[in-house]
C-alpha cells in the first residue's frame, strides 16, 4: 500500500479573518529555526513507500527564495519517485525565480487559494490577491510548465447571494485549471470573524449553492470525487486521496497529522515547542477495531465511489452489511445511501447530510 507524505509550514504573510489553520505570521530567523527542526524530524521518521507529497499551510511560499530552496533540497531524497507533488500557494508571495525554483525541484501540482472573484469580497476576507492578480499567477505556472493547478473557492460568504456565487464559478470556470476544491465558510471562534459575530448564509442557501454548484462544475467537465472536490479526468488529488481511502500518511511539521498502522497522530501546533522538540505528538492509537472502522467508514464515506466492500471486509475480517444492518437498510431505504457493485456510497441527496449519515453508524 502506498502512502502519502504531508509538510506543514505554519506561517502566512497576513492572516485572513476566517481562518483558525495552524499558523503563524513569518519571521525570517523563526522560520530558519523552524527549518532545522523540520529536517530533525525528517530524519527521524522512517518515511517508506510514498507516492504523493503535498507541501500546504500556512502560505508554504511565503518562505524567502532561500529558505524555499532549502525546504525543497530537504525533501529531494523523499519526491524522487513521486507521482504527485503539490504545494498550497498564494499569489502575492510568488515571484519570478520561485516560479523556476519550484519547477526546478519537480513539483508537479499547485493548489491556490482563490476563495472569491469578487475582489471586494477578498478585501473583507482580508485577502491580498485580486481575481486579475490570481490569474496572472496560474498563467505563469502554465509558462513555467506546470499545468496540473487545483483552486480554493469558499461560499456561504458574509452578504454572498446564490447569484453571487453563481458568478463566481463561471468565472473560476474560465480558468486554465484542472481541479477545484469548495468550502463553505465555517464561522471560527478565534479569528476575527468569530470575534465580530459575522454569519455564514443560512442553511438552504447554502445546501442550494453546494448542490448548483455540482451542476456547473458537471456540466463544465469537473468531475465531483468527493464531497468538496471537483477533477478534470485523470486529475483526482492523490494525495488527499490517501487520507479518503484511509491508507497510511506521515505528518511532519507543527500542527500536522499523521496515520500509521493502528494509531493517528498529532504533531504539537505550537510553533515555539516544535523548534524546540519535533518529536513532540500526542499518540491516539484506535481504541478498538469498532472504532478504527468508523474512522474508515468516515473518509472513505466522503468519497462519491464510496466504501470498497470487499477491501473494507477483507481488511478487518468481517462482514460491513451484516455488522452495520439496521443502519445500512434504514439509510438506504430513504434512498440516503445505495449500493453499486462493489461499493456502498452516498446517493447524490445523502452526500450533503454526511455528518448525520455517520452520527447513525457511530449509535
Ligand atoms: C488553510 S488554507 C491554506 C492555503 C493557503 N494559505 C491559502 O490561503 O490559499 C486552505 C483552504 O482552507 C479553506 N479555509 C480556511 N479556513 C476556512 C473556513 N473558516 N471556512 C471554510 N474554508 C476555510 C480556504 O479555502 C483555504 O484556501
Ligand atoms: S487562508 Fe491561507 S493565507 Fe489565509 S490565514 Fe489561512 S493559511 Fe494563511
Amino acid at each position: 500500500m502506498t502512502k502519502g507524505l504531508y509538510i506543514h509550514v505554519p506561517f502566512c504573510k497576513t492572516i485572513c479573518y476566517y481562518c483558525d489553520f495552524c499558523h503563524i505570521g513569518y519571521n525570517e530567523q523563526i522560520v530558519d529555526k523552524w527549518l532545522i527542526a523540520l529536517a530533525s524530524q525528517l530524519n527521524n521518521t522512517d518515511i517508506e513507500d510514498i507516492d504523493s507529497i503535498y507541501i500546504g499551510g500556512g502560505t508554504p511560499n511565503c518562505l524567502n527564495n532561500e529558505q524555499l530552496e532549502t525546504l525543497f533540497k530537504l525533501l529531494e531524497p523523499y519526491s524522487k519517485n513521486v507521482k504527485e507533488y503539490t504545494i498550497e500557494i498564494n499569489a502575492e508571495s510568488m515571484n519570478d525565480e520561485k516560479y523556476h525554483l519550484l519547477k526546478k525541484y519537480n513539483i508537479n501540482r499547485i493548489s491556490i487559494g482563490l476563495e472569491s472573484t469578487d475582489d471586494k469580497m477578498l478585501k473583507l476576507l482580508n485577502r491580498k490577491s485580486s481575481f486579475v492578480d490570481i490569474k496572472n499567477c496560474i498563467n505563469s505556472f502554465i509558462d513555467v510548465g506546470i499545468n496540473n493547478i487545483s483552486i480554493d473557492l469558499m461560499y456561504s460568504l458574509p452578504n454572498q447571494t446564490l447569484k453571487d456565487f453563481m458568478y463566481d464559478i463561471d468565472l473560476v470556470l474560465t480558468l486554465p485549471i484542472k481541479h477545484i476544491s469548495i468550502y463553505a465558510l465555517t464561522i471560527e471562534e478565534n479569528t476575527v470573524f468569530g470575534r465580530k459575530g459575522i454569519k455564514s448564509q443560512d442553511d438552504d442557501i447554502e445546501a442550494d449553492m453546494y448542490l448548483q454548484a455540482i451542476d456547473k462544475f458537471e456540466q463544465a467537465g469537473f468531475k465531483q470525487y468527493e464531497i468538496s472536490n471537483y477533477a478534470k479526468e485523470g486529475y483526482q488529488s492523490i494525495h488527499n486521496l490517501h487520507y479518503w481511502h484511509f491508507d497510511d500518511f506521515y505528518g511532519i511539521g507543527p500542527g500536522a497529522s499523521g496515520k500509521i498502522d493502528y494509531y493517528l497522530y498529532d504533531n504539537t501546533r505550537n510553533v515555539k515547542e516544535y523548534i524546540q522538540n519535533p518529536q513532540s505528538k500526542d499518540i491516539m492509537p484506535f481504541a478498538d477495531k469498532d472504532e478504527e472502522m468508523f474512522e474508515h467508514i468516515m473518509m472513505n464515506l466522503r468519497l462519491v465511489e464510496g466504501i470498497d466492500i470487499i477491501k473494507f471486509n477483507e481488511r478487518y475480517n468481517i462482514d460491513i452489511i451484516a455488522k452495520y444492518k439496521k443502519v445500512i437498510d434504514d439509510l438506504l431505504s430513504k434512498n440516503l445511501l445505495s449500493i453499486e457493485g462493489n461499493f456502498l456510497k452516498c446517493t447524490k441527496q445523502g452526500l450533503p447530510l454526511l455528518n448525520s449519515i455517520l452520527t447513525q453508524f457511530m449509535d
